[in-house]
Parts: C-alpha cells; sequence; structure tokens
C-alpha cells in the first residue's frame, strides 16, 4: 500500500495532524496514520496530493519511497528520477540529532547525479529527494513540485471573522467529502462557506444580521460561488434539515459580534436543536461547553489571547 508523507506547521499540532487522518479517512476508511513529532504517514490508496491538497498545516507533503539501501537511495528508487531531468535534496531533520544539512544534501545530491541522468536544480527541479529523520525512523520520499490551490477571495472582512485555517480545519475533520452540503447558521462573513466550495463542498449559510448577510453574499459572488444564505435567525436551519449533511459553524463569543441573545443561553438553545445524525463541528469561548449536553466525540482547544479561548467541539 502507498505511503505518503506530512510535515506539518507546528501551530495547532494535535488539530493538525487529526485533519490529515481525518482526510485520508474520509476517502479510505481503511487508512493507517503513524506520527513521529510533526511529521504524519499515511499508509492509504488515497494520493497524497489529494490530501494535501485539503489539508490546512501541511508545510510538506510527499510519497514516500519505499526501498532503501543504506543512507542513499537504493537503484530501484531510481525509478522515480527517470523522467526528470532536474532534481534537488533536502534534509527534514525532526530528530534530536545535529546534522550538517548543507553538506548532506550536497553529497547526496553528488551520488544521485552520478547514479541517474537527472542534474542538480534547486531553483526550479522536476522533482525533491527528501530524506527524513526522526528519533525512530528515517524515511526517503519525494515529490513533484505541484501548483498550490487557489485559496478563495474574501473582498470584505470584518473583525469577528473566523481564521480561514480553523474554518477549513473543522470541515476536514468531520469528514464531508465533495458534493454534500454543510450549513453555517452564524455565518457572519460567509468563511465557512467559502471554504467549503473552494473543497468542492456545497454550503448554506444563515445570519440574522443584514450587515453580515451583505459581507457574506459579496464574498461569495466575489468567487462565483453558488451557496446560499438567508437573513434569518439560527432556528432556521430546523427546517432545511433534508439539504445538508453536517452543521460547521463559529458561534457568537458576546465580545464583538453582535448577539441575538446572552450567547451562553445562545448556544444552550442552538445545541439543544441539533439534528442527531448530522456530523456537527461548533467552535465557541472555552467554558461556554461545559453547560451543554452535547457529548463530543474530541474537543480542541484554540488559545487566542489572554482572554479568549476558543474551543472546537466534534460530534
Ligand atoms: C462569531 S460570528 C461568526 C463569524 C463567522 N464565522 C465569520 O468568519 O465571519 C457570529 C455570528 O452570529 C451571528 N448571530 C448572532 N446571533 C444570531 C442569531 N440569533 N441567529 C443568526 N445569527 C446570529 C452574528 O451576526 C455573527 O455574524
Amino acid at each position: 500500500m502507498p505511503e505518503s508523507f506530512f510535515v506539518l506547521s507546528k501551530d495547532h499540532l494535535e488539530i493538525a495532524k487529526d485533519e490529515i487522518i481525518a482526510i485520508a479517512k474520509t476517502y479510505d476508511r481503511f487508512a493507517k496514520s503513524k506520527s513521529f513529532s510533526n511529521l504524519v504517514i499515511i499508509q492509504s490508496k488515497i494520493n497524497c496530493d489529494k490530501i494535501a491538497q485539503r489539508a490546512t498545516f501541511v508545510k510538506i507533503s510527499g510519497q514516500i519511497l519505499r526501498k532503501m539501501s543504506g543512507l542513499f537511495l537504493g537503484e530501484d528508487n531510481f525509478e522515480v528520477l527517470k523522467n526528470a531531468k532536474t532534481f534537488a535534496c533536502r534534509i527534514i531533520n525532526l530528530s534530536s540529532k545535529q546534522f550538517e544539512i548543507p553538506e548532506l544534501e550536497s553529497s547526496m545530491g553528488d551520488m544521485i547525479s552520478k547514479l541517474s541522468q537527472a542534474q542538480v536544480d534547486l531553483k526550479n527541479p522536476d522533482i525533491i529527494i527528501y530524506l527524513i529523520f526522526t528519533n525512530q525512523e528515517n524515511f526517503f520520499g519525494f515529490s513533484r513540485p505541484d501548483e498550490l490551490p487557489k485559496r478563495p477571495k474574501k473582498v470584505r472582512k470584518h473583525p469577528h471573522e473566523l481564521d480561514w485555517k480553523l474554518a477549513r480545519v473543522m470541515i476536514n475533520l468531520i469528514g464531508l467529502k465533495e458534493g454534500e452540503t454543510v450549513c453555517d447558521p452564524f455565518c457572519g462573513t460567509g468563511t465557512t462557506l467559502l471554504e467549503a466550495e473552494s473543497m468542492g463542498i456545497k454550503a448554506i449559510g444563515v445570519d440574522f444580521d443584514e450587515k453580515m448577510y451583505e459581507i457574506s453574499k459579496e464574498n461569495l459572488k466575489a468567487n462565483g460561488f453558488k451557496s446560499k444564505v438567508s437573513k434569518a435567525d439560527f432556528s432556521e436551519f430546523t427546517k432545511m434539515q433534508d439539504k445538508f449533511d453536517a452543521i460547521v459553524t463559529d458561534l457568537p463569543y458576546g465580545i464583538a459580534s453582535k448577539a441575538s441573545e446572552d450567547p451562553q443561553e445562545l448556544i444552550k438553545k442552538f445545541v439543544s436543536m441539533l439534528p442527531r445524525r448530522k456530523k456537527i463541528a461548533i467552535m465557541c469561548k472555552k467554558g461556554f461547553e461545559k453547560k451543554l449536553n452535547m457529548n463530543p466525540s474530541k474537543t480542541y482547544d484554540i488559545y487566542r489571547h489572554k482572554s479568549l479561548t476558543r474551543t472546537i467541539l466534534i460530534k
């Protein structure tokens, strides 16, 4: 079974790892994973680019080369270099050992150029060969430069909008696939809707505030997206239950955003209306979740500043 590697940024590491695993399992429920520090290895029939293009916190990704001989590539691995005219070598050291990285990269490059037709090109290589060190295992991998997925535009912003990365990670953690529909009943500027549509997931938004409703619509229009937004109280979502597969939302905190009532009461009311058989990811101010009868399968705390930590609840 092919193996892929994902080196993650260290911000929000737990959620970043879970996101990779959740995406792999969305497309292949038999996918297996292991992780070392900020490296996740996925064994699955899913192509590594498919996971990397959806994931939020990936810095480097590629495919693992299966056979190794000693420190350098075994002959079989030169297959990957067959159609490459140029290559570069990169060392990723996630171990506690110290290495002379530039020297090691350059001797790896010399060795490979002697054994293959490909030439070193550090600026624009056809292929990058990685040697990844961890305290437990070392890996050889490779990647071919790929265009980064296009980010949706946000033509109108608002101070209380959600960081797109957190909206995206919530969508991915609950395992939504292309063609499914997500509902955000507190959609604000439409961050969830934009992230969903940029991944091929349909979206429905609701916001009671005229201004936020207009901002959401403008942001969707600027991207040519088709998600529908309603100006209504969040409870409107109970009338659309047959139109969506999941709820992903960021509740009012009672700090910057408007709320129709006390945010703690509002969240209680909202949770009591949640559908039973749908995938749910909600974000609220840490502490609010204690009074809820929600039994999340997983929670993540996201520190923002000293008076605001947010909690993501996954069900
Ligand atoms: C924290 S903000 C959501 C921000 C949004 N995720 C974004 O990225 O812009 C909460 C939103 O809930 C909306 N809201 C508050 N009370 C509401 C209610 N009763 N029904 C619908 N929306 C409500 C506010 O207008 C605000 O836009």
